[in-house]
C-alpha cells in the first residue's frame, strides 16, 4: 500500500530551508547549505518510495524507480522515462521555481506506485526523477551547468575554471562535495538512460493568465504543455577607467566607470524597447573596489538578452556594444565585452509535445501550448534526447522574486497531469 503525498504538504517540508531574510524569499545557490538541506530531503523522500538514489558525474542527482525485479545495474534502464527539475534557486527567488517540479516528481510517483498496486499502471519502462544543480547560474555564472555538462554543451575545463563570488573554482567547490573535476563533462552512458525528459515548471509568466485563456473570474487553466524556450544569454561588459578619490578629483578629471555603466543600462533599455519580441536585462553590476567615496577603476554589469530569434539576439548584442564603446570613450573608459553562455530558442519535440497535450487533457481540459521566456534544463537536454514540458499556472504572473506564486489546487492538478503524462509514456 502507497501512501500519497500532497505536492503542497512536500513543499511545506522545506519552506524554512534558504530563506533570506535580507533580500525576502530563497537563496539557495548549488551546494550551498540550503542546496545540500534540500538534496538531503529529496534523497529522503526518494528512498521512502523505494526509489535507488544515485549522483552522477555531474553532481545530478537521479531516483530510480527499476522495473520490478530488475537489476538496477541491468541496462533495463537505457532509454528510461525521466521527471525532474531542480533545487537551486535565483538570490531572492520564489518558492516554486524548481522545487514545485521536483516534489510534483514525487508526488507523481506516488500516485503512480499507487495505481500499478491496483493493477490500473503496466510499465515497460524504467522512471527516474532528476534533480539538476546550478540550473540557475547564481553561483558559477552559467545556467543549466549540470544539464550542459550531462550533455556535452559546455566545455567542462570552462565549466571547472568558472569562479564564485568569494573565487572558489567550481572545480573546487564540486571536489569540496564529492565530484571528481576530471570525470565530469558530457556522460554518454547517462544519456543513454533518458528516453523523454518531462520538466513540469511553475509558469513564470503571465501566460496562463492572459484573456486569451481566462474565463469570465479572470481564472485560467492550471496547467499548460511546452512549446518552446526563448534563445537566451549572458554576457559581461567590463568597464574600466581610473579609480580615484572622491573629494579631491574634479568632477572634469574623472574617467568614472559607473558614469558609463548608467549609461550604457539605459541604452541597454532603449535598445531592446525598440526590438519586437527583445527583452534585455542588467541585473546585476559590481563596482570595484565597491567604496562610497572612492570612484570606481572598473564596473563590470551582466546583460541578459532573449529573442526568439537567434539572429536577432546576435545582432542586439552587437549593437548594445558599440553603444557601450561609444559611451565608455566618451567618459575617458575603455569597455570589454565575454559572452558568458548562449542557448539558442528551443521547440520540444513535436511528438513528445503531441502526447503531452493529450494526456494533459484529461485532467486540464483545453491546456493550452505555451512558449516560455525562462531558461530550463529540458531546453538544455533537447539537444540530446526528446523533451517536453508542462507549465503551472502563476496567478501573480511574478517570478524570480518572492511573490512568485501558485495554488494548491492547481499544484495538485499539475501532478495529476503530470501522473497521466508519464503513465501514458510508461
Ligand atoms: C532561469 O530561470 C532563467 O531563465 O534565467
Ligand atoms: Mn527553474
Ligand atoms: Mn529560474
Amino acid at each position: 500500500m502507497v501512501n500519497t503525498s500532497s505536492v503542497n504538504t512536500l513543499l511545506s517540508a522545506i519552506e524554512d530551508t534558504g530563506r533570506d531574510a535580507r533580500r525576502g524569499g530563497y537563496s539557495r545557490p548549488v551546494y550551498s547549505a540550503a542546496e545540500l538541506e534540500l538534496r538531503e530531503w529529496f534523497s529522503a523522500e526518494a528512498a521512502r518510495r523505494n526509489l535507488a538514489v544515485e549522483t552522477d558525474r555531474n553532481g545530478i542527482l537521479w531516483a530510480w524507480w527499476d522495473l520490478p525485479g530488475n537489476d538496477p545495474t541491468s541496462p533495463e534502464r537505457r532509454g528510461a522515462l525521466v521527471t525532474g527539475s531542480h533545487l537551486d534557486s535565483v538570490p531572492g527567488g520564489g518558492a516554486f521555481d524548481g522545487p514545485l517540479g521536483v516534489a510534483s516528481a514525487l508526488a507523481a510517483v506516488d500516485l503512480l506506485q499507487a495505481r500499478e498496486n491496483s493493477g490500473s499502471l503496466f510499465r515497460n519502462r524504467a522512471l527516474a526523477v532528476a534533480v539538476f544543480p546550478e540550473e540557475e547560474g547564481s553561483r558559477f555564472g552559467v545556467a543549466c551547468l549540470g544539464s550542459r555538462l550531462l550533455a556535452g554543451t559546455i566545455d567542462p575545463r570552462k565549466a571547472l575554471a568558472l569562479r564564485d563570488a568569494d573565487g572558489n573554482t567550481f572545480a573546487d567547490v564540486s571536489r569540496a562535495n564529492g565530484r571528481d573535476p576530471d570525470a565530469m563533462g558530457r556522460d554518454d552512458a547517462v544519456l543513454g538512460t533518458i528516453g523523454d525528459f518531462v520538466e513540469l515548471h511553475v509558469e513564470q509568466g503571465r501566460g496562463l493568465n492572459t484573456e486569451e485563456f481566462t474565463d469570465a473570474a479572470g481564472h485560467g487553466p492550471a496547467v499548460a504543455v511546452g512549446g518552446s524556450v526563448l534563445g537566451h544569454g549572458r554576457w559581461r561588459f567590463s568597464i574600466s577607467g581610473q579609480g580615484n578619490h572622491a573629494g579631491t578629483t574634479l568632477m572634469a578629471d574623472r574617467a568614472d566607470p559607473m558614469v558609463a555603466a548608467a549609461q550604457l543600462i539605459v541604452a541597454v533599455r532603449q535598445t531592446a524597447a525598440a526590438q519586437s519580441g527583445a527583452r534585455a536585462t542588467v541585473g546585476r553590476l559590481e563596482p570595484v573596489p565597491g567604496g562610497t567615496n572612492v570612484i570606481a577603476s572598473r564596473v563590470d554589469l551582466w546583460l541578459d538578452v532573449r529573442h526568439p530569434d537567434d539572429a536577432v539576439t546576435a545582432a542586439l548584442v552587437e549593437k548594445i556594444h558599440g553603444q557601450a564603446q561609444k559611451i565608455a570613450a566618451f567618459e575617458g573608459c575603455s569597455v570589454q565585452l565575454t559572452e558568458e553562455s548562449y542557448s539558442g530558442t528551443v521547440h520540444f519535440d513535436p511528438a513528445l509535445q503531441r502526447s503531452l497535450e493529450q494526456s494533459v487533457a484529461r485532467t486540464v481540459p483545453g491546456a493550452p501550448v505555451l512558449a516560455t521566456g525562462a531558461g530550463h534544463d529540458a531546453g538544455v537536454l533537447a539537444a540530446r534526447v526528446p523533451t517536453g514540458m508542462l507549465f503551472v499556472r502563476n496567478p501573480s504572473g511574478i517570478s524570480h522574486s518572492p511573490e512568485e506564486y501558485v495554488e494548491d489546487g492547481d499544484a495538485q492538478l499539475g501532478v495529476e497531469a503530470l501522473a497521466d503524462v508519464l503513465q501514458d509514456l510508461l
